[in-house]
């Protein structure tokens, strides 16, 4: 088979190897042409996928700018960014712009899939209409179906061919053609009735995480003015073997999903005259966690008889997550925007992101960087680095991802 993968990110590229790895042959459209560039010359770009295997299928890739090279495809899927528009409502522009360039090269018989994450109906509303501008008809000479991606950066116990497919499709031949085809990458696959369902699949499991990280993040501040560890009671609680799954808290939620996905629901909802208030509650708990943290390392420098104001702060971390250098919507940014606004001399050390041009600031070594702060903060934990070592080093150390938990340090504060 042909198949064609447009927008090749975070979820677009992974799914490129797969199927180049299944023996297909793969057509990768993106507008970055650095993406295209790199994607040719076999240099990766995503941590999950190291440059050796993209490498080793290269011969059945071919990346392109031109949604022409589509044409030939059997398969196209749709992997573009849908974020949220500056007043916090579903931003469409890349499908919609995505949508329209495919009509123009759509051929009969091509089957259409959907893995952007968004509000429920926007498969049947918004793709299909746009994929008929180019004449075929869906049922008769085009299919369509929606498929969520679940891909989670940096986790490496699932894959995508361990992880569960679901897949819903406008019709039942559409989903039979979308459930063949992901087969051919995925060990299973979960077929529901409607694109729809496919669609709020996909929220649901992200509202999950957000609100029950929000509990968790509500509870930490609580404990921490009750004198509790939330990292002690976290671990005790995750010994029930049934009806508990662990959470932990932190300084905030980050990446392009968790952020961003539940509102693309909230929207919608408005629609039906319903306000989704679990929503919008974990939202305003998580987006508050950053402004938090803030207190917590004043607090602490208070503490050390030294204002916040002409501190030397060293951040760790600058991602959204361990292991990745993903910085969208990360917590880190808005910890170092505000100690700066207070004055803070802020600095950073994350071996995944080199530089924060929107803060005009590079990742400093971390050994001298160490030695230097008034105040160190570890706002995400990269594997491989020894936190607790790096705590000893410190005059003050603020740990706000309970990695230190359990040491037995000095100057030590924890979330
Ligand atoms: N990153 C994740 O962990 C993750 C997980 C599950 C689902 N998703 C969802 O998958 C979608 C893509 O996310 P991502 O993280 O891969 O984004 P990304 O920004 O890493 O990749 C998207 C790519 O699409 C390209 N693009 C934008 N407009 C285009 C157009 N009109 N034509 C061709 N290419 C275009 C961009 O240049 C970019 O390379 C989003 O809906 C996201 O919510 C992401």
């Amino acid at each position: 088979m042909t198949i064609g993968v447009i927008g090749v990110g975070y979820v677009g590229l992974p799914l490129v190897v797969a199927f180049a790895e299944a023996g297909d042959h793969v057509v990768a459209v993106d507008l970055d042409t650095q993406k295209v560039s790199a994607l040719t010359a076999g240099e990766s770009y995503i941590e999950d996928v190291p440059s050796e295997r993209l490498r080793a299928v290269l011969p059945h890739v071919r990346a392109s700018t031109r949604y022409a090279d589509l044409a030939q495809a059997d398969a196209i899927l749709i992997c573009v960014p849908t974020p949220l528009s500056e007043n916090r409502e579903p931003d469409l522009g890349a499908l919609n712009a995505s949508a329209r360039a495919l009509a123009q090269v759509l051929q009969p018989g091509q089957l259409v899939v959907l893995e952007s994450t968004t509000y429920p109906g926007t498969t049947r509303e918004r793709l299909v209409p746009l994929l008929e501008e180019s004449g075929l008809r869906l049922g008769e000479d085009l299919n369509v179906a929606f498929s969520p991606e679940r891909v989670d950066p940096g986790r490496t116990d699932f894959t995508l061919r361990t992880t569960p497919k679901v897949v819903g499709g406008m019709t039942p031949a559409c989903l039979e053609r979308a459930t063949e085809l992901y087969a051919r990458v995925c060990d299973h696959i979960i077929p529901v009735s409607s694109p729809e369902a496919a669609e709020l699949t996909k929220l649901l499991e992200n509202i999950f995480r957000s609100v029950n990280i929000a509990l968790v993040n509500e509870l930490a501040m609580l404990a921490e003015r009750m004198g509790i560890d939330i990292w002690e009671v976290v671990d005790a609680a995750a010994t029930k073997p049934y009806g508990f799954m662990r959470f932990e808290p932190g300084p905030g939620m980050g990446g392009h999903c968790l952020p961003v996905d539940p509102f693309y629901l909230t929207w919608r909802a408005r629609e039906f005259h319903m306000s989704t208030e679990f929503i919008e509650l974990a939202g305003k708990i998580n987006q508050q966690m950053p402004y938090h943290c803030v207190e917590r390392i004043e607090q602490a420098l208070n503490d050390a008889t030294k204002p916040v104001k002409g501190s030397r702060i060293l951040i760790l971390g600058a991602s959204y997550k361990g292991g990745v250098g993903d910085t969208r919507e990360s917590p880190a940014l808005r910890i170092m925007e505000v100690l700066r606004g207070r004055g803070g001399l802020v600095a950073y050390h994350d071996d995944f992101v080199p530089a924060l041009p929107e803060l005009g600031l590079e990742s400093v070594p971390l050994d001298d960087a160490v030695a230097d702060a008034d105040a160190v903060v570890l706002v995400t934990a990269h594997p491989g680095i020894d936190y607790v070592s790096v705590a000893a080093r410190t005059a003050l150390f603020v740990d706000l991802r309970g990695v230190t938990r359990g040491a037995n340090v000095e100057n030590l504060v924890r979330l």
